[in-house]
């Protein structure tokens, strides 16, 4: 049996990680760590809640007796950090716990790892610690660190602690870089859900800006598979980058999803821009295609398609996350939009 410990487990794509991995690998024991905060849903994890190779525990990446305890009881071999304070316009909002979970958590669980001797510990990373680009070329794993938002200067710095621990003590850290990941069970704070719930409930779409910022789009089963290979055959040390080759002006998304949904393109409003707003990213993932031959399976024109059919299909999945806590997130991010 591989015993991984899943971070974060409960968000958007650690469960589509768990779920997916538990239903494709019978030697995988995932003990999945996740202090369900506002984004941790268990109900993302329907599938596997009666795997017999599947333990979930509600806790704290920060809390280190906790984790000597998880390490000891589950003989843990392999780590996946998934968890993360993730949205870049709640990092704006306050970024107090961005540091706390993404900086300090990543500490206390690689401290935790390097005692139980694990044999990888894989840091899931984003594109975002790159900074922007302008019009022309893209993000290779030799681009230098330049993060501008409190949320990627907190990713940032989690890499550079993984990547030291690396040169420092030899332990056998990867690092993927990946670009915005569409799929089921995203939290309706990102771009794509919350543009596909708002169209359903004819509410107004909210576009940052002039709506031209670019995003390089992969589907979230790319994404895990591509963990998964780094996990099992990236060479310690190393940073790869994860990416499908997909930019796309966020207005044309938006559009995109209205024509599906039928609904007219009046419920777009442009509303003031994002602080520090990225404009560009786009990856080159040539270096996980060579050298541990990953390929993207999932067209975008097809994914997005089935992605937004899911949200209208799984009303009640959305509906329950849409009150209390989003809705005062919703005020306060967007006022009286
Ligand atoms: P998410 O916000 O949907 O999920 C994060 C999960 O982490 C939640 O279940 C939350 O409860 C849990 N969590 C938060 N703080 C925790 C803590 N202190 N201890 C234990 N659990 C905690 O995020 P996501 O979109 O699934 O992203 C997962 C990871 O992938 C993050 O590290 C993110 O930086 C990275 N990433 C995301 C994208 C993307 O497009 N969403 C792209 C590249 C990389
Ligand atoms: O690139 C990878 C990153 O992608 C991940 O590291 C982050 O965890 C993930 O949240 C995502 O960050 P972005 O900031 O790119 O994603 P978001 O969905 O918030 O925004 C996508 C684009 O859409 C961005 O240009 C801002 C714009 N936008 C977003 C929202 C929420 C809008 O125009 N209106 C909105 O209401």
């Amino acid at each position: 049996m591989k015993n991984i410990l899943v971070t974060g487990g409960a968000g958007f794509i650690g469960s589509n990680y768990i779920n997916f991995m538990l239903s494709n690998r019978d030697e995988y024991f995932i003990v999945n760590l996740d202090k369900l905060t506002y984004a941790g849903n268990l109900e993302n994890l329907k599938p596997s809640e009666d795997n017999k190779n599947y333990q979930f525990i509600n806790g704290d990446i920060v809390n280190s007796e906790l984790l000597d305890f998880i390490f000891q009881k589950y003989k843990i071999k392999y780590v996946i950090n998934f968890a993360a304070e993730s949205h870049v316009d709640r990092s704006i909002l306050g970024s107090q716990i961005f540091y706390q979970t993404n900086v300090i958590g990543t500490n206390v669980l690689l401290e935790t790892a390097r005692k139980y001797d694990v044999e990888k510990f894989l840091q899931v990373s984003t594109d975002e610690v790159y900074g922007s680009l302008g019009k022309e070329g893209l993000f290779t794993e030799s681009t230098p660190l330049s993060p501008n938002s409190p949320y990627s200067s907190s990713k940032a710095a989690a890499d550079m602690m993984v990547l030291a621990f690396h040169h420092t003590f030899g332990m056998p850290v990867v690092v993927t870089r990946c670009s915005n990941n569409y799929g089921p069970l995203q939290f309706p704070e990102k771009l794509i859900p919350l543009m596909i719930i708002n169209s359903l409930n004819n509410k107004k779409l909210p576009v940052y800006g002039d709506g031209l910022n670019v995003r390089d789009w992969i589907y979230v089963i790319d994404h895990n598979k591509a963990i998964d290979l780094v996990l099992e055959k990236g060479t310690p040390g190393n940073v790869y980058n994860i990416g499908a080759s997909n930019e796309m002006p966020n207005i044309e998304i938006v559009k995109l999803i209205l024509q599906h949904l039928k609904k007219p393109e009046e419920l777009i409003q442009h509303v003031i821009d994002r602080p520090g707003h990225d404009r560009r990213y786009a990856i080159d993932s040539s270096k996980i295609k060579k050298e541990l031959g990953w390929l993207p399976e999932y067209s975008f024109e097809e994914a997005i398609i089935q992605t937004i059919d899911w949200y209208a299909k799984n009303k009640s999945w959305w509906e329950r996350i849409i009150t209390g806590e989003y809705q005062k997130y919703y005020q306060t991010q967007y006022k009286n939009f």
